[in-house]
């Protein structure tokens, strides 16, 4: 009788908290309230078949208690009750499944005057793509990496020439017009994921997923990765910006095509004095600033602001003021250091690219 009571408690209980829950959705600001409809569908059914199981369970265990002189009745089959069984089950999992797949279909099927927009996970940053003025993304390969085209497009590839090039946790969009986006990563699994948009994929090395949206909200969107990628999950955290067209078109204009930033990447590295330029483009590539920022801020390693002169304590007891010699040591052959975790890998950098790294930290000083 004691687990009766308690089942029912549980049922009415779960019915309660879900009436009166403290938590609710985000308010959506794209197109798909079918996502939530889907979900409401799966809770309905869900709960209905919860709720009409375990109040049957409370049920028979308080009609067939144990009474003296009481005989269960023997009845391995009973054909009737099998066929509504199955009947029910099957229109219950065809209810839930079904709209499911509808929506997804529609999820990866964009419309024809939908914009492209390029996301590219890293441990533990983003960066985004635009195609440019002729409308197509250029090629892109993991080869291609470097320091001065951390996105790994074909330099040969044409159409990539115009291609904008968005480094950066932040992109724009306008608002209004339904944009594919296509995904990629440089490393492990991530997931970009909107939840206002209740839109998400996961980005698999090695192949490009896609999804459409259409952003119908002007305002500031939090990203977030949501497949957990390694010790800076939590930080890949970035902003999606929707915008009125003129807005969104300014903002456009103030970033550089993928021509322009390595033309730029260029002179900085033919410019003798220009170290700490270079050193800034290999924060962004080797994923430094994923976990170190440049303002002071808390992140998952030290702040590189005024990094220099400061006396770092290390796990094994002994301490040292940070100076060149003390950073490039450590950048090659990280020690723990105390107050924060200890993941941070072993660079592979050049001689040349440890200067321009040590340079650029330099320069953050005051
Ligand atoms: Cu990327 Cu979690």
């Amino acid at each position: 009788m004691a687990i009766a009571i308690a089942l029912f408690v549980i049922v009415v209980g779960s019915v309660l908290f879900h009436v009166l829950t403290p938590w609710w959705v985000t308010p959506i600001a794209s197109n798909w309230s079918k996502m939530d409809h889907t979900l409401a569908i799966t809770v309905i059914i869900c709960g209905i078949f919860f709720v009409v199981i375990n109040l049957f369970v409370v049920y028979t265990l308080w009609r067939f208690r144990h009474r003296e002189g009481a005989r269960a009745a023997y009845e391995p089959e009973n054909h009737k009750l099998e066929r509504w069984l199955i009947g029910i089950t099957t229109v219950g999992i065809v209810a839930l499944l079904a709209p499911g797949l509808v929506v997804y279909a529609d999820y990866v099927t964009p419309p024809d005057n939908a914009m492209v927009l390029e996301v590219v996970g890293q441990q533990w940053q983003w960066r985004f793509r635009f195609p440019g003025e002729d409308g197509k993304l250029g090629g892109s390969d993991a080869r291609f990496v470097k320091a001065d085209n951390p996105l790994g497009l074909d330099p040969a590839d044409k159409a990539g020439q115009d291609d904008i090039v968005v480094l950066g946790n932040e992109v724009h969009l306008p608002v209004n017009k339904p944009v594919k986006v296509l995904l990629r990563s440089h490393d492990a699994l991530h997931d970009f994921y909107v939840p206002h948009f209740r839109a998400r994929m996961n980005i698999v090395p090695g192949m490009v997923s896609s999804f459409w949206f259409t952003p119908t909200q002007v305002g500031k969107f939090e990203s977030m990765c949501a497949q957990l990628c390694g010790v800076g999950h939590p930080n890949m955290r970035g902003l999606v910006v929707v915008e009125e067209p003129a807005g969104y078109q300014a903002w456009l204009a103030r970033q550089t095509t993928f021509q322009q930033s390595v033309a730029a990447a260029r002179r900085g590295e033919g410019e003798a004095g220009n170290l700490v330029g270079r050193g800034q483009m290999l924060a962004q590539s080797k994923g430094c600033v994923a976990c170190h920022s440049v303002d002071g801020s808390k992140s998952v390693g030290p702040t590189w602001k005024d990094l220099l002169g400061k006396t770092e304590h290390l796990e094994d007891g002994t301490s040292a003021v940070v100076d060149e010699a003390f950073l490039a040591r450590f950048i090659r052959d990280p020690k723990p250091i105390k107050g924060f975790p200890p993941v941070m890998p072993k660079m592979e950098l050049s001689d040349d690219e440890l200067a321009a790294l040590v340079a650029y930290i330099k320069s953050l000083k005051g």
